[in-house]
């Protein structure tokens, strides 16, 4: 049930009865219990166009909006809003509608392809912490859209190609005189160090590398193979993070830049068939007009250089057109830093110039802010190298482990294992994901890894808790017949946020933000405490029936908490 739109629609009637159709139906969820439920705050703007007064507009609008199964009051409130209060009879009986779905009720979309670009780590080093937002942030959203119905294609962009690989092929060349790709290629980053400093330092190396470029662009045999070994053992140690991570990425979904090598010449051929490449100082180059500076002087979008070699952006022209043609994406969604922007924004405008994509399908760059460290500087090391992911997830894990070990001593070593495992990860996944993407934020071990606030272990020992009820009560979850009746303030408030599940994910999938499923979980976990605290489930003195009502609430936050950590990627435990 998506009450949201449920109570637009209804006031959307309403405003056709009243003759005023075009007029908005915005509701909201209220702010503050004394504002009810849900607010209608549509009544101001109507009241402008009409020249009324707006809380007689609003009575107007309650004299028409037909809510009587659904609110228990509707009162007109400050300058015209309407505030709605929910039937506690009606709410008890959407919950138990939904007490044995694991799908908690929410509706399946109808399907759209959406085309999903995130992780796309350089091969030439390491995954380093600049890769862990999109990775789990994108992972969390393919989630999100595949439980709404969706048909997801990932891409990971990864990239493979480019004049960097000349150097590095030139330097793995050498060291395989000597040992075997794998222990050369175990640390990408001290192989990417040895390769630039040979580079920037020794005589005739430079050279060496430029013409390994020349090879690989020719496709010459055996510096492919030399390639084809480094990309592989690169992707191997991605596959690492990803498995740390428990992230969905698989080899078949890698999409690496190498992939659009062969169609770059067409990209630009047709740009310029189509007026709208131009020579300027060698290179070839889309002048945006519509991305002018202060003097006007047009935005100048590169797709070849004046030496012949593509680019970045003409890669992400070859993608767009094929993702557009070939994949049929409705939709497609790219996750990369902020600092990209721009870049997406001319891509958009040239590709759709070009006709790359159909008008009504959407291309939308998703940006984030950095992560910082606790000097509110980009995080690196002490020493002020980048720092490996797989380093900082093993130190999440052994931190979890730490904190694990000194609340709980009944964990025997492979519990205690799997639970720091999973908490460690966990933290780190969820202090990211509860950020709204857009700002940068303070990586911080002792926040990430507290068992208060809006963290990974406050949400997952919330999930005990309720289990640990169901233990105690000696009944499974799935056993209950659910009646359900809301008297207190407490149960209500659990009942309506309940509801909202459906609501939010649906946010989620259309703005890529899964921050807003964080917060909720939050708010649910919270609201279930202080639920857990005014209304005692297994006392003595609880009847039956309240009894069995308030475990049905209790196993519908269990399945709403589980169900929300799945989508985000974190686990959950029956005890920790
Ligand atoms: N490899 C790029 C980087 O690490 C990200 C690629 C994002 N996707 C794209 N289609 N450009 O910054």
């Amino acid at each position: 049930m998506n009450i949201h739109s449920l109570l637009v629609s209804r006031f959307k009637q309403a405003l056709v009865e009243m003759q005023v159709s075009d007029a908005s139906a915005p509701v909201t969820r209220s702010a503050r219990p004394e504002f009810g439920d849900y607010q209608f705050n549509g009544a101001m703007a109507l009241a402008k166009t009409l020249k009324q007064k707006p809380r007689d507009i609003a009575q107007q609008i309650v004299d028409h909006v037909k809510l009587d199964d659904v609110a228990e009051k509707l009162e007109i409130a400050g300058p015209g809003f309407i505030n709605i209060h929910l039937n506690d009879v009606w709410l008890a009986n959407q919950c138990e509608l939904i007490l044995h779905d694991p799908r908690m009720g929410v509706a399946a979309q109808s399907q759209q392809n959406v085309v999903v670009d995130y992780s796309s780590p350089n091969l030439a080093k390491e995954m380093h912490v600049g890769h862990l937002r999109t990775t789990i942030i994108g992972d969390a959203v393919v989630k999100v859209l595949e439980f709404l119905g969706h048909h997801v294609i990932r891409q990971n962009h990864m990239g493979d190609w480019g004049t960097q690989f000349g150097m590095l092929l030139a330097h793995l060349a050498d060291k395989l005189q000597e040992e075997v790709a794998e222990t050369a290629l175990s640390d990408l980053e001290d192989f990417y160090r040895e390769a630039k400093v040979r580079f920037d330092e020794e005589e005739g190396f430079a050279d060496r590398a430029r013409e390994y470029v020349v090879k690989l662009q020719s496709g010459d045999e055996q510096c492919m193979t030399l390639w084809k070994q480094f990309i592989d053992i690169s992707i191997t140690h991605s596959e690492e993070v990803y498995e740390k991570l428990n992230v969905s990425l698989t080899r078949d979904d890698i999409m690496g830049e190498s992939a659009y090598n062969e169609d770059l010449a067409n990209v630009v051929s047709e740009l310029k068939e189509k007026g709208l490449a131009v020579e300027d100082q060698g290179a070839q180059v889309v002048f945006l007009p519509e991305l002018a500076d202060k003097e006007g002087n047009p935005a100048v979008y590169i797709v070849q250089k004046s030496g012949g070699g593509y680019l970045y952006a003409t890669t992400d022209l070859a993608a767009m057109r094929y993702r557009s043609g070939k994949l049929n994406a409705d939709r497609t969604l790219i996750l990369t830093d902020a600092r990209q922007a721009l870049h997406f924004k001319q891509t958009e405008i040239v590709g759709r110039k070009a006709g790359f994509m159909k008008p009504e399908q959407s291309y939308e760059h998703c940006p984030f802010g950095m992560m910082l460290g606790s000097d509110g500087r980009p995080f690196k090391t002490r020493t002020g190298g980048t720092v490996k992911l797989v380093e900082l997830l093993d130190e999440a894990v052994e931190r979890a482990s730490k904190l694990i070990a000194e609340r709980n001593n009944e964990l025997d070593e492979n519990e205690l294992n799997d639970v720091a495992r999973k908490v460690g990860i966990g933290a780190v996944k969820y202090a990211d994901l509860s950020k709204n993407r857009t700002t940068d934020y303070i990586f911080n071990w002792d926040t990430m890894l507290s068992f208060e606030g809006n963290t990974a272990p406050y949400l997952q020992y919330a999930y005990t808790r309720v289990k640990s009820i169901f233990r105690k009560a000696g009944i499974p979850s799935t056993a209950l017949n659910g009646e359900i009746k809301l008297e207190q303030t407490q149960e209500h408030g659990l009942a309506v946020l309940l509801m909202q599940f459906e609501e939010v994910v649906n946010v989620v999938a259309k703005e890529a933000t899964p921050h807003v499923l964080c917060t909720y979980l939050y708010d649910l976990a919270s609201a279930f405490m202080s639920f857990y605290e005014a209304c005692p489930i297994l006392k003595d003195s609880v009847d039956d029936a309240t009894r069995a009502s308030r475990l049905a609430l209790s196993a519908l936050v269990a399945s709403t908490l589980q169900q929300g950590l799945t989508l985000l990627g974190i686990d959950t435990l029956e005890k920790m």
